[in-house]
């Protein structure tokens, strides 16, 4: 650890209160100099800290710094062996993810980001992934973690665990737009994005990549205006940030990995339909060039959307989109 990881460390464990300078340079054994240094880094890196005559520097709580240290301490034990990055920016972190599947075959990961300029959301489609007002993460499985049966069912597993960490965090409820949108006060809060790699030969699954954005915050620009109607943030408008982006990566990450490991048990789907949004509704099926009326009747076992069409006819959904 060098030393601005270590005075780091100092003012975490004392969070809101000064600590002098004195007082750091004498329990690291190094000069205020190298002290001051630090100090300056961290604060480059965006560290809010303040400095006051006779009593020293302080930590800002408000700090919200996605802190790759902080996160493993806090994941559970499930974690250990797992590679963690994080950027304050990036391309895309599903891409990152698949990448990182291909160069080291065997490893799971996560990847986290306070930024994403090219963002990809389902089919092909943006999303929009502006500077620390969210949170982007992508898991990336490799095949020793993924049984057959289970594939199918992670991305609804990862609708239901994050409904929970962000129920944890807000106080508020979230229902699930099947296939995994999610939804607060109506409008969507979280974007759920799963990509397998696979071998074309043996159509084996090397990697499952899942990957997870969520709008915490509006930013300070506001949405881009074809999002304004339809996108929400954890915290509401003008409500100040109760948690940091640390405290919900470390839910969503903990909260996934217990449901996961509770696979290829299908326990879940009973949650997963009490969230949902759109059973027991008319709705509008979209898939690829189709589109037709129907009634959403149940999701089965399999993460499968059944509705009856307005012909009468029934229909397993496994892919596709719906609009109450
Ligand atoms: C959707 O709503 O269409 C899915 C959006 C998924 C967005 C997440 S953000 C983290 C990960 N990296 C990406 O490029 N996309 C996913």
């Amino acid at each position: 650890m060098n030393t601005t990881d270590k005075v780091l460390l100092l003012l975490q464990q004392q969070i809101n209160q000064p600590i002098s300078g004195e007082t750091l340079a004498r329990q690291l054994g190094v000069s205020r100099t190298a002290i001051w240094k630090a100090i300056q880094k961290l604060r480059e890196q965006g560290y809010l800290i303040s400095s006051q005559t006779n009593q020293g520097y302080r930590l800002s709580s408000k700090t919200d710094m996605l802190d790759k240290k902080e996160i493993k301490q806090r994941l559970i034990r499930g974690f250990k062996d797992w590679q963690i990055e994080t950027y304050q920016t990036i391309d895309s972190t599903n891409r990152r993810a698949k990448e990182f599947a291909e160069q080291n075959p065997g490893q799971s990961a996560i990847i986290i980001a306070d930024e994403q300029t090219a963002g990809r959301g389902r089919l092909g489609r943006k999303f929009y992934s502006p500077n620390k007002t969210g949170l982007y993460i992508s898991i990336c499985l490799s095949p020793k973690d993924l049984s057959y049966e289970s594939i199918s069912l992670i991305t609804a597993q990862t609708a239901v665990s994050t409904s929970r960490a962000i129920e944890t965090i807000s106080n508020e409820s979230v229902k699930i737009k099947w296939v995994n949108d999610l939804y607060m006060r109506d409008k969507k809060v979280c974007g759920i994005l799963s990509e397998a790699i696979t071998d074309i030969e043996s159509n084996q699954v090397q990697a499952l990549i899942i990957g997870i954005g969520i709008n915490l915050s509006v930013p300070d620009e506001g949405f881009p205006e074809e999002l304004t109607e339809i996108a929400t943030t954890v915290f509401a408008p003008n409500e100040m940030n109760h948690c940091t982006r640390n405290d919900l990566a470390v839910a969503v990450l903990n909260q996934w990995l217990l449901a996961f490991n509770e696979l290829p048990d299908t326990g879940f789907i009973q949650e997963y339909r009490k969230r949902s949004n759109i059973l027991n509704k008319p709705v509008r099926v979209i898939q690829g060039k189709e589109a037709f009326n129907a009634f959403a009747y149940d999701i089965d076992n399999r993460g499968r959307l059944l509705v009856k069409a307005s012909t009468g006819r029934l229909h397993h959904l496994s892919y596709g989109e719906v609009s109450i």
